[in-house]
């Protein structure tokens, strides 16, 4: 596909959603306006625009500083710094002051595990427990600044494990536990983790995950990891190695329950998180303390309208950036009550999720358009089995959410009364940028405006500002949860994210602005796929496959795919003595799993003699997806073997 072709606009859908009124004056945001004099959304957007004032204004309801800051912001592009001079941690926000107020006894995490065991963790216990860990990782000799690598599926353990670390100001590095052992260790390694946090296991679809098994194998190579701290869930035998392993309870059994939080600098790093880029390593973002709680803390306030009587339920996993700031931290700072769940959505049967929300009357539901997705396939029949009244928002988030998944969440799972807060954001900002609040008007697909106090706009090639037109997604000043860059690397968040335009952040996104001033977000304008809501690099799929010792080489591209969004397609050049086979292909798809995880299996895997090629030797994927879609190539004279994009046609 050309740049004009990928740039061009997809979607334009006409139906305007509006906010019911009964609705509208309960909610926080108005009750906001109400207390600022502000009329309409109108004033408060333009009121807004004085960033510096509303984030002062929004980060005195929301956050209390041990010591107070001397200057909202400092922007020195590429760099910010928020709340200059405070002293802060995230834990005093979102732990120590709730076990200490009447939320003491009240429920912070609802766990239900896959085989439907159930657990409720008060604040209070979670502040004990989150005291016990943060004091046992001190006798570990863990200090602030170290780096705790955690790898853990969705048990209330994970979050205990967040906090333990930020408590005592060590950064914490959590691998989704669906990435391979592989994975898990390039990101150990990156970050040089002093100790790792784990599992015995897990359960998912009806089996278990051997997840001590898998960091083992991660470790065999991890030469800065000095403890492995175990916690059982399945309470399953696991290999053990002595003097390095500890397991959780023997380790917290006899620590103090009471572990003073050590008291930061707002602008301290709280977490990495790696993510995929256009090369092949992944990068590790980091995110700092007072910011990133100002910025998750108002978005889930004001966008889900959360209040002390909700049941939140984001049903993303604690591995990515969504679980991150809004399943730990903003909550919590929020003081609400979420549900965790372990297990996968359609198992015992496809109605495990709205048996949930039955039951524990959940009434805000975050989640993806593959879900979505996966829930309409399996039909409204599993819905209509349970009550549902109880929800009164919903929302999407990862990728553009089709009108079709829209309408029937709004229909089937909203019952026509629940607006769908469609958030863009991306693991960089840290929290939702583009996003309605709930009294937005909503158009299906559309994740409306940046919210009060966020700005993005839409610039074509040259820098300028387009309407109506695809261009590239920007951000146009610093936003309070805004990365700091990328962990030992800073020239690679100067390329990546502030080269192109200057003093302006480039999502990597495509996306349109309408007359209205709504964004449509179309997709990745770079050679990352979006797979079911996640960011995985087609280079990190290709180098996976070049790895394999029958391989030459290999371009991997994304097809549109009806439940995940985009399916991995690859395009596999062997070896002279290879030969193509069913179970070379069954045993590169699998090759790929152990390399980054299931998540990164090929869909379809192609043999083909020659890859298109650029007369420096570059492979145009851009050339093999336009084939692939059956588009238009355009010129391709300039390749150095032209008749190899021939081959990408006959592989179907
Ligand atoms: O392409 C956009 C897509 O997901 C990317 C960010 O991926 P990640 O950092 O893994 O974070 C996902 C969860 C925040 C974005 O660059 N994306 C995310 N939300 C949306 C979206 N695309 C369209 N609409 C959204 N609501």
């Amino acid at each position: 596909m050309s740049k004009e072709e990928n740039i061009s606009v997809l979607l334009d859908e006409k139906r305007v959603f509006k906010p019911r009124e009964e609705f509208v004056v309960q909610t926080n945001v108005k009750q906001w306006m109400d207390k600022h004099g502000i009329k309409n959304a109108d004033e408060l957007y333009e009121k807004a625009d004085n960033w510096e004032w509303f984030w002062e204004e929004i980060s005195k309801e929301l956050v209390e500083w041990y010591e107070p800051y001397s200057k909202v912001v400092e922007w020195n592009p590429p760099y910010v710094k928020w709340f200059i001079g405070a002293k802060y941690n995230i834990v005093h926000d979102a732990l120590d002051r709730h076990a200490h107020s009447w939320r003491k006894n009240k429920v912070a995490y609802i766990f239900e595990g896959e085989p439907g065991d159930v657990k409720k963790l008060t604040y209070y216990d979670l502040y004990i427990e989150v005291n016990k860990l943060a004091n046992s990782l001190k006798k570990l000799g863990v200090k602030k600044g170290d780096r705790v690598a955690i790898y853990m599926p969705m048990i209330p353990e994970l979050p205990i494990a967040m906090l333990a670390c930020a408590k005592i100001g060590a950064i914490h590095s959590v691998v989704f536990s669906g990435f391979s052992a592989l994975a898990f260790r390039d990101r150990v390694n990156d970050c040089e983790a002093k100790v790792v946090i784990t599992c015995d296991g897990f359960w998912r679809r009806g089996r278990k995950v051997y997840l001590k098994e898998q960091t083992d194998v991660a470790l065999e190579d991890a030469p800065s990891v000095e403890h492995v701290i175990v916690c059982k869930r399945t309470g399953d035998g696991v290999p053990w190695t002595p003097g390095r392993d500890v397991w959780w309870h023997d380790l917290v059994f006899d620590a103090s329950k009471e572990c003073e939080t050590e008291r930061l600098d707002a602008n301290d790093p709280l977490f990495f998180l790696y993510t995929s880029g256009t090369t092949g390593k992944p990068k590790g973002i980091i995110h700092a303390h007072g910011g990133y709680a100002v910025g998750t803390a108002y978005t889930l306030k004001w966008v889900f309208d959360m209040k002390d009587t909700d049941v939140w339920w984001c049903a993303a996993d604690i591995g990515w950036i969504t679980g991150h700031s809004y399943i730990v931290y903003a909550p919590l700072i929020l003081g609400a009550t979420s549900v965790i769940y372990e297990g996968a959505p359609n198992y015992p049967e496809p109605d495990r999720w709205w048996q949930i929300i039955e039951k524990y009357n959940v009434t805000l539901l975050y989640t993806s358009p593959t879900s979505i997705r996966l829930f309409m396939k399996y039909g409204e029949e599993w819905v209509k089995k349970h009550d549902l009244s109880s929800l009164r928002l919903l929302g999407s988030v990862g990728e553009p959410i089709n009108p079709e998944a829209w309408i029937w969440y709004y229909k089937h799972i909203g019952n026509e009364r629940c607006q769908i807060m469609d958030t863009w954001w991306q693991t960089e900002t840290g929290h939702f940028i583009i996003s309605p609040l709930p009294i937005t008007p909503l158009k299906p697909g559309s994740a409306t405006k940046p919210l009060p106090g966020l700005a993005a706009d839409v610039y074509n090639e040259q820098g300028e500002p387009v309407q109506n037109a695809g261009g590239n997604l920007v951000l146009t000043h610093p936003w309070p949860g805004m990365l700091r860059g990328i962990y030992k690397n800073p020239e690679r968040y100067e390329k990546t994210y502030w080269s192109k335009f200057k003093n302006v952040y480039l999502a990597g996104d495509v996306a349109r602005k309408d007359e209205d001033g709504y964004f449509w977000v179309q997709g990745r304008a770079d050679d990352v796929l979006n797979v079911s809501g996640h960011r995985i690099g087609n280079s990190e799929v290709e180098s996976a496959l070049v790895s394999h010792p029958l391989v030459a080489e290999a371009a991997v591209i994304g097809k549109p795919h009806s439940l995940k969004g985009e399916a991995i397609t690859a395009y596999v050049v062997l070896k002279k003595d290879a030969a193509p086979s069913e179970e070379l292909r069954k045993e590169l798809r699998e090759h790929v799993g152990n390399e980054m995880g299931k998540i990164a299996r090929p869909d379809e895997i192609w043999f083909v003699n020659d890859l298109p090629k650029t007369r420096s030797g570059k492979i145009m994927r851009r050339v093999i997806r336009s084939k692939a879609l059956g588009q238009d190539v355009g010129d391709i004279s300039t390749l150095a073997n032209p008749e190899a994009v021939k081959e990408i046609a006959r592989a179907k």
